[in-house]
């Protein structure tokens, strides 16, 4: 079998998404989580762009042993001295520097001729080379740039000594055909060109994404850039668990595999989809919550006489087990760390405490504990620094008959707490609009998500928000056995985040317009 290597974007490309702004504590959750999960590498942001960023990558950098770390950077002097500072303690750095190639790219955009282009590439990587000895050269919006054109800059940063050249259809414009042939016109065209790994990076704006990264696999791509669950910039990009479960449910047909460890799947979506907000929908393929159900009488006749008739591949391989009751009340701290040990999860001494409490808090309210409940707990935001606004009460009154109210006091960093009452057109906008009274921030709700962890009236409720501030869009998420507080949590958790993105100036995606 042919090793296609994983190089993972979520920490860059997917936190492109918008509204996504991961701090550091949760790069790193994400980044530990990527290394048990076994990707090859590991793109951990865009140094340039921020001191924040430039810190969130040395973060995850000296945090991470087994993966090779990777700082992106335009083909600019600066953008790579600052991948260099950012990569300070990393095991095996890697830089990715990139250039636009395409025409519509090099008028617009960088207002170059052809010959300035490859110039400019030349020069990053001849810089990059007296730091680094792992470059990965990527043409940007290679999909569209002329076929000699596109081969010509291949060539020199093979002359150059990249390691890896990558080909990414940045707009996700193609279709797999005409993507494939572009890595089998490269093979066959361009001198040394075994010298380099080549790598495929797709878009999915035309829904293609997985289908043109296997076509790359097909025609010699040696490797993969993509993100959990596809989540990135626009419509997102590969979904890396799609391409590792195709190759490995049709080996047959590709004679490639990833060296991930599939049984890792499941984790690794979920936490990404807590951490970004970005929730899963129900029919993603391989980590939809229906990728697995089988809802037809027929088809789930089928199943039980054989599992065969109508199951590809099992939830288990990528390491959907059934939810289990595991605690209950009585359930001690000695406990409560075995089950947590158990489900992969070591925490520090303080963070453990914190987990325990909630625990008890849950358990005070819901009878059974099962291991879905003790995720979503766990996977609640994780502050870089005291949370700006913490929700101290909350109180409301519905009836049929009568307008709906509700009362919240919000304590706020250094400023003591505030109360504020309010009513609404229903009891959610009540509590939001207390909440906007007490805290004085001028925010729009854009979009309201609620479901429940588990099964059962006493489930948990996970609601997820997204609100804007002028140009900035954050999501948050809240976790309650009550819906109400579920959706006051996940209103302040947004708002934490907005705080969050105004102490950390000069963020990424407030900064310099980069793409
Ligand atoms: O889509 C793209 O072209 C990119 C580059 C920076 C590699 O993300
Ligand atoms: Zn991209």
């Amino acid at each position: 079998m042919r090793k296609i290597y994983v190089f993972d974007t979520t920490l860059r490309d997917g936190e492109q998404s918008p509204g996504v702004n991961l701090n550091t504590r949760e790069k790193v959750e994400i980044a530990h989580q990527l290394e048990k999960l076994g990707v090859d590498r590991m793109e951990a942001g865009f140094p340039a762009a921020s001191p924040g960023d430039l810190a969130a990558v040395n973060a995850v950098a000296r945090a991470v042993k087994n993966v090779s770390v990777i700082g992106l950077a335009r083909s600019r002097e600066n953008d790579i001295d600052a991948v260099r500072e950012a990569l300070k303690g990393a095991a095996d750095p890697c830089l990715h520097v990139f250039l636009a190639t395409s025409p519509i790219h090099r008028k617009y955009k960088l207002k170059m001729e052809k010959h300035q282009v490859l110039e400019a590439a030349q020069s990053a990587i001849r810089y990059a080379k007296k730091y680094f000895s792992k470059i990965e050269f990527s043409l940007e919006d290679a999909g569209r740039t002329e076929a000699d054109f596109r081969a010509e800059v291949v060539a020199m940063a093979v002359r150059e000594g990249a390691y890896v050249v990558n080909i990414p259809d940045t707009v996700g414009y193609l279709n797999p055909e005409e993507y494939g042939a572009i890595f089998r016109h490269l093979k066959e065209n361009v001198p040394d060109i075994e010298k380099v790994q080549l790598s495929a990076h797709c878009h999915d704006d035309l829904g293609m994404a997985t289908a043109n990264a296997l076509a790359a696999i097909l025609n010699g791509a040696d490797q993969i850039e993509g993100t959990i669950n596809g989540i990135g910039e626009r419509a997102g990009n590969t979904a890396i668990e799609e391409v590792a479960m195709a190759l490995e449910t049709r080996a047959d047909y590709f004679g490639a595999k990833t060296g991930l460890t599939l049984s890792e799947i499941a984790r690794t979506s979920r936490l990404v989809s807590k951490l970004t907000g970005m929730s899963v929908p129900g029919n993603k393929a391989i980590v939809g919550a229906n990728a697995f159900a089988h809802e037809s009488g027929i088809h789930q006749d089928g199943m039980l006489k054989e599992k065969t008739t109508y199951e590809i591949m099992s939830p288990e391989t990528v390491g959907y087990k059934e939810s289990k009751l595991v605690l209950g009340k009585h359930s001690g701290r000695h406990a409560f760390r075995e089950q947590l040990l158990e489900m992969g999860y070591m925490l520090e001494e303080e963070q453990l405490n914190e987990a325990f409490a909630r625990f008890k808090d849950l358990a005070d309210k819901k009878k059974e504990i099962t291991d879905d409940d003790l995720l979503a707990l766990l996977e609640e935001r994780l502050a870089d620094a005291p949370e700006q606004y913490v929700l101290e009460s909350l109180s409301f009154s519905f009836a049929t008959e009568a307008a709906p109210t509700a009362k919240v006091t919000v304590s706020a960093a250094g400023e003591g707490s505030r109360t504020a009452e309010s009513g609404g057109n229903g009891t959610v906008d009540s509590i939001y609009n207390a909440i906007d009274q007490a805290v004085g921030e001028e925010v729009t709700l854009v979009d309201y998500a609620i479901q429940a962890v588990t099964l059962g009236k006493d489930a948990l409720g996970e609601v997820h928000v997204t609100l804007r501030q002028n140009e900035t869009e954050v999501r948050g998420r809240g976790v309650s056995t009550d819906v109400l507080e579920a959706s006051a949590r996940a209103y302040i958790d947004a708002l934490n985040r907005l705080a969050e993105k105004r102490r950390l100036p000069g963020s990424r995606k407030g900064a310099e317009k980069v793409w």
